[in-house]
């Protein structure tokens, strides 16, 4: 077994529902995890697929009047296409309905009886009538008859016995015990293995392997009255993907290859059948044990679970249309943790995706190209030597590069990211104090060591983020001459490591904005009654009979989102054809000069307004006022007749957040 290779798997999805932001999230820190270990130099393999048999989907594909085989094909596409628009590169899409999938999970379960881990018994559980179904829950916790109820449809449920297949698992407990102690970080977060770990100390029963009421599955090995239980047949997609159970040489090679998968990616709902069930199977079966478990919390939108009843399900596809696939990935990552829930609003994910996205990050990339291309500069010829600032600026690099290696290694994405963040601000800072706009009049050859040092730290954030943007990564590392490429055996967090920063880059214009403004707030591509949530101002009448409008109050959370910034006023005209707009160009530093109109012109002299350092609010959705475009708003009080902008009395750098 090489240790050079990664093996990755996502849950496989029920098909009974078309993907959704929450099957999407896991999907993506998979194609996430795989991508970072191809940047490393491993040969990867990453498995996705989906769940196909059972009583639920045989009722879904009933209720429509289809067959379910006809049923669970006409929802591979949904996910396909979702995968494909969110460029997960998967190597393999497994079905549980795949031929080869259904002859390894009868080998596994011969194993089991081979090995005389499988035994007939009668099965005592709470089954739903009208359902159909057998309900979880325990059956010796029923006091004075009192049923429970059906999560499904709310009625009480009935218990019933039926004979079935149970797999020992009760003999196991202490061999999973030793397991987990000698492999102290077989689940991450530490939270959830401890969860396991309580589980499996509290005494494991003998787990039902196969149901006899369920027909839509695949037949009991040597018993075909029954199927077998869906969890069992699920499980096993992780090796019959590589080849378990195959009769041909390649596919025991295969097997041979890529089994034990390094990490099994799952939500917290499903980690027990994990980290107990398929570990029992694993050893039952005298099969090598996964590496890793990677435990993933919810996802919430405005802090409700998604439900279909709620109408807050958001859909990936109308999602990426919207605000973007390669922001979408990148909000997914930041801004949750894997170790909590994590609620989400699409006015966060606006504001996040101009932000970082279009202001810190596009922004540089595209003055950095516009400045050297308009002054000539096409090839950016190797630094002669580094000006101790420069030496500082690859120092920030370098420890950038090995914070990122540690966060993603920790399965740390959130932190990983903020560190590159913390980065491309240095970067950011780095050309405002330079001026290479000022210096390109005096001086060509240290303008080029300027716009050289830039190109070497763009380099580096677009390595490092590829795995999370790899489309937009790949077009700005183009723009400068610098493909990536990811190599079995060459790790290129190492190449960054080692590299001289004597690069020759050879730049070209981008053909389109990396990461367009959005608008704030964004239409909301569900349904609007369950994602609202801004209130209306309560209108108050104050004892002199004036109306006071008290806004609704906010936290300091909700206040941070508004980026107010101190600018200075360059240009200042009233607008041709209005005579209420005025027109300024406004430095904002790093953040660029932007154009901003201001209905101000009949309360205010605007030549009082030139080279004024002001106050504006720079995150608004960009706005069309007569033809022209206003990037921003000039913050400050109208009394009917005079308006008074906020200024500084202090000379303050440009760019400086208002706080
Ligand atoms: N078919 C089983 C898995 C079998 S794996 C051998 C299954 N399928 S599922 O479609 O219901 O869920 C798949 C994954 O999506 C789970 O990891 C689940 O936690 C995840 N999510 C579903 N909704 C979610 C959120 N709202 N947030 C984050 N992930 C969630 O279970």
């Amino acid at each position: 077994m090489s240790k050079n290779k990664f093996y990755c798997t996502t849950p496989i999805y029920y098909v009974n529902a078309a993907p959704h932001l929450g099957t999407l999230y896991t999907t993506v820190i998979a194609d996430v995890a795989t991508r970072w270990n191809a940047l490393r130099g491993k040969e990867v393999f990453f498995l996705t697929g989906t769940d196909e048999h059972g009583q639920k989907i045989a009722e879904k594909a009933a209720q429509l009047g289809q067959k379910p085989r006809d049923f669970v094909d006409s929802m591979i596409p949904p996910f396909k296409k979702a995968w494909e628009i969110y460029g997960i590169e998967y190597s393999k899409f497994i079905r549980t309905t795949d031929v080869d999938h259904e002859q390894a999970v009868v080998s596994l379960i011969e194993k089991l009886i081979a090995s005389d881990d499988v035994y007939k018994s009668s099965y005592q559980g709470f089954y739903c009538v009208p359902d159909e179904t057998f309900v979880v829950g325990d059956v010796d916790a029923v006091k004075d008859g009192q049923m429970p109820l059906c999560p499904s449809c709310q009625r009480p449920v009935q218990i019933v016995q039926e004979e079935n297949y149970f797999f020992r698992l009760s003999a196991y407990a202490d061999k999973l015990l030793e397991f987990y102690a000698a492999h102290p970080n077989f689940i991450q977060p530490k939270e959830k293995f401890n969860e396991v770990i309580e589980f499996v100390k509290g005494g494991l029963k003998d787990l039902s392997i196969s149901r006899k009421t369920v027909s839509w599955g695949i037949p009991f090995p040597g018993d075909p009255s029954h199927t077998v239980y869906v969890w069992g047949d699920a499980l096993t997609n992780y090796i019959s993907a590589v080849g378990y159970g195959s009769d041909s040489p390649s596919g025991a090679e295969s097997f041979e290859k890529w089994w034990p998968a390094d990490l099994h990616i799952m939500g917290k709902d499903i980690a027990r059948f994990h980290g107990v069930y398929w570990p029992a199977f694993l050893m039952a079966a005298g099969l090598p044990l996964p590496k890793k478990l990677l435990v993933h919390s919810y996802i919430l939108v405005n802090d409700v679970k998604m439900s279909k009843s709620l109408g807050n399900v958001l859909d990936p596809v109308v999602l990426a249309e919207t605000y973007g696939v390669e922001s979408v990935r990148y909000f997914l990552m930041r801004y949750t943790s894997f170790a909590q829930d994590a609620s989400v609003s699409l006015e966060q994910m606006t504001t996040v995706i101009n932000a970082d996205l279009s202001n810190s990050f596009g922004n540089l990339v595209n003055r950095v190209l516009v400045l050297a291309l308009s002054n000539g500069l096409e090839v950016v010829p190797p630094m002669e030597a580094l000006e101790e600032d420069g030496v500082v600026l690859r120092e920030r690099a370098h420890e950038c590069v090995m914070t990122v290696c540690d966060e993603m290694g920790h399965y740390n994405y959130h932190l990983a990211l903020g560190a590159v963040w913390k980065f491309i601000n240095e970067l950011n800072a780095y050309l405002h104090v330079q001026q290479p706009w000022k210096v390109v009049k005096q001086d060509k050859a240290r303008f080029a060591a300027i716009i050289s040092m830039v190109c070497h730290g763009i380099k580096v954030a677009a390595t490092l983020l590829w795995p999370v943007m790899p489309s937009k990564m790949q077009l700005i590392a183009d723009a400068l001459g610098s493909h990536i490429t990811c190599e079995v055996g060459k790790d290129l967090t190492e190449s960054l490591r080692r590299m001289a920063w004597n690069k020759t880059f050879t730049l070209q214009q981008l053909a389109a904005p990396l990461f367009p403004r959005l608008e704030n707030p964004v239409p909301q591509p569900v349904e609007e009654k369950s994602m609202k949530t801004t209130e209306a101002p309560v209108v108050e009448q104050s004892p002199a009979e004036q109306v006071v409008v008290k806004a609704p109050e906010i936290t300091i959370d909700e206040f941070a989102k508004v980026e107010m910034l101190v600018g200075t006023i360059l240009e200042a005209a009233p607008l041709a054809g209005s005579d209420k707009l005025l027109k300024f160009k406004v430095d904002f530093g790093p953040h660029g000069v932007r154009q901003i109109l201001s209905g101000i012109a009949q309360l205010i002299d605007y030549r009082t307004l030139v080279t004024v350092q002001a106050v504006f609010v720079c995150n608004l959705a960009e706005r069309k006022m007569r033809g022209e475009i206003s990037q921003g708003m000039l913050v400050g009080v109208d009394n009917g007749t005079a308006f008074s902008p906020l200024i500084l009395t202090q000379d303050m750098p440009n760019g400086a957040r208002i706080r």
